[in-house]
């Protein structure tokens, strides 16, 4: 538990729910590091994440990604903003798990697909390869259903919907403050805290 509260914040969920944006803004309020999971893949890479899928491989994409996770993992004082793919694999969720406190970012299928065309129009090309230029709600909800498993194992959530970046940024503070004093007090309590009460309590 003294890692979860002493390490790392780590956003995950899926495209489009805000892990950039607000996670930056987070950053800034803590006075902490921000570190950006995809331009992280890119710069080991050396190349963009929709040449990676199309000339190594989504399967190549997983590996470089695990290994992004691994470097952070060995900080501390970072907020992380996590593709949306990260938490599908056991061994990052177990990573994460270990080294911080995981925080998930959501929003309807409906907002995510009306972000993701918005960006991909404003850009001119499609950033996820997954979801194509158009990120059509019922792909997202598809995606979605087989990821809830995998997101829901975070320690906490944020619904993000009709909220601005600064409003989520404040929000992942709060909750991080509340993980973390609650991992504290854990800490202190000690393995006692598992056992019945004593007789004298
Ligand atoms: C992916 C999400 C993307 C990026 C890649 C794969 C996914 O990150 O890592 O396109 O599998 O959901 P964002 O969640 O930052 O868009």
């Amino acid at each position: 538990m003294a890692n979860k509260a002493r390490g790392n914040i780590y956003l995950i969920g899926f495209s489009g729910t805000g892990k950039s944006n607000s996670g930056r803004q987070a950053a800034g309020m803590l006075g902490w590091e921000f570190f950006e999971m995809d331009d992280e893949i890119e710069a080991a890479a050396g190349k963009s994440i929709p040449q990676i899928f199309e000339e190594d491989g989504e399967e190549r994409f997983r590996e470089i990604e695990t290994g992004v996770l691994r470097r952070a993992a060995a900080r501390s004082g970072l907020v992380v903003s996590t593709g949306g793919g990260v938490p599908t694999r056991e061994e990052n969720r177990k990573l994460m798990a270990e080294t911080g406190v995981v925080i998930r970012l959501t929003a309807s299928p409906e907002t995510i697909s009306d972000r993701l065309a918005a960006s991909a129009r404003r850009r001119g090309r499609a950033l996820r390869p997954l979801l194509g230029s158009d990120a059509p709600v019922e792909r997202v909800r598809a995606l979605l259903a087989e990821r809830e498993e995998a997101y829901a194992t975070a320690d906490s959530q944020i619904d993000t919907d009709g909220l601005r970046h600064f409003d989520v940024a404040s929000l992942i503070v709060d909750t991080w403050s509340h993980l973390s004093q609650m991992a504290e007090h854990a800490d202190q309590a000690g393995p006692a805290n598992t056992e019945g009460p004593r007789d004298d309590d």
